[in-house]
């Protein structure tokens, strides 16, 4: 049996074209780490959760905070700056997870919001009978808003299977892709296990059969170079607090374009 992708931790590892992985170095970045705790120097751990913030990070918000107070799309001065400011995330975000265009992106509060809009946006897609597609290692922000959803129109929340790896298991979810699936929701990367998807091939599967997907990326878009598990065809993609931005609470919800 061939050993299941996982996320690992990469301390160990170089990271290529003969760098070193300076630990030390990254770890200077983030203040927190100076922090004794028990004596101890800080060790973090629990950034699958969410994140320290780099000094850069707080820089950044001490400007913002100090000159940049304005309501984005004001017409006044400061709110004109702002709003490029604020444009120009929008922008970065996009290139960050290959999207095509800014216009794709629409910032939300959390991973949660966003699967919650999405979930409230497909209701309009669902009747009693129709299905909506889960797998096993979904986090509850990917469960409840499909179940609040379908429930109160009568329509059923399926969920494939995942074996003792953790991995899914492609096949069962390929025959349960059927004539009444509307919509498949699946993570990227489980938060539990670490395990990656295989997301392109699932995307293609679906997306062979008309099924639109929502991708819960806050694990995966953080880790993963390639952020985009499809193409041109309709896919919904999350970040989380597990990005190393500003705030408790942030996200991008992304959306390609249909085809
Ligand atoms: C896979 C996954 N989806 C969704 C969420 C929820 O993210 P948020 O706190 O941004 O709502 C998390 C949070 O840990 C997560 O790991």
């Amino acid at each position: 049996m061939t050993a299941p992708a996982r996320l690992t931790p990469s301390i160990t590892t170089p990271p290529g074209d003969g760098q070193v992985y300076d630990v030390e170095r990254i770890r200077r970045d983030f203040p927190a780490l100076r922090m004794t705790v028990n004596g101890k120097p800080l060790v973090y751990l629990d950034n699958a959760s969410t994140t320290q913030k780099s000094q850069m990070v707080i820089d950044r918000l001490t400007q913002a905070y100090t000159g940049e107070v304005a309501r984005v799309y004001s017409p006044h001065t400061l709110a004109r700056q702002v709003t490029d400011e604020y444009e120009a995330v929008r922008t970065r975000v996009a290139a960050f997870i290959n999207a095509a265009r800014k216009e794709e992106i629409v910032f939300v509060r959390s991973a949660t919001e966003a699967l919650n809009i999405v979930a409230n946006g497909f209701r309009a897609e669902l009747k009693a009978g129709y299905e909506v597609l889960l797998t096993m290692m979904e986090h509850h922000s990917n469960i409840v808003p499909w179940l609040v959803a379908c429930e109160q129109i009568g329509a059923k929340v399926k969920v494939a299977p995942i074996d003792q790896n953790g991995d899914l298991q492609l096949d069962q979810f390929e025959a349960m892709l059927g004539g009444r699936t509307r919509v498949v929701g699946i993570t990227q990367v489980s938060n539990v296990l670490g395990t990656i998807y295989p997301i392109k091939q699932i995307v293609a599967m679906a997306h062979a059969r008309g099924i639109p997907v929502v991708v819960d990326g806050a694990q995966a878009a953080p880790h993963l170079p390639d952020r985009r598990p499809g193409h041109g065809l309709r896919l919904l993609r999350l970040l989380g607090p597990q990005a190393v931005r500003p705030g408790r609470r942030r996200g991008a919800l992304w959306a390609d374009r249909m085809a």
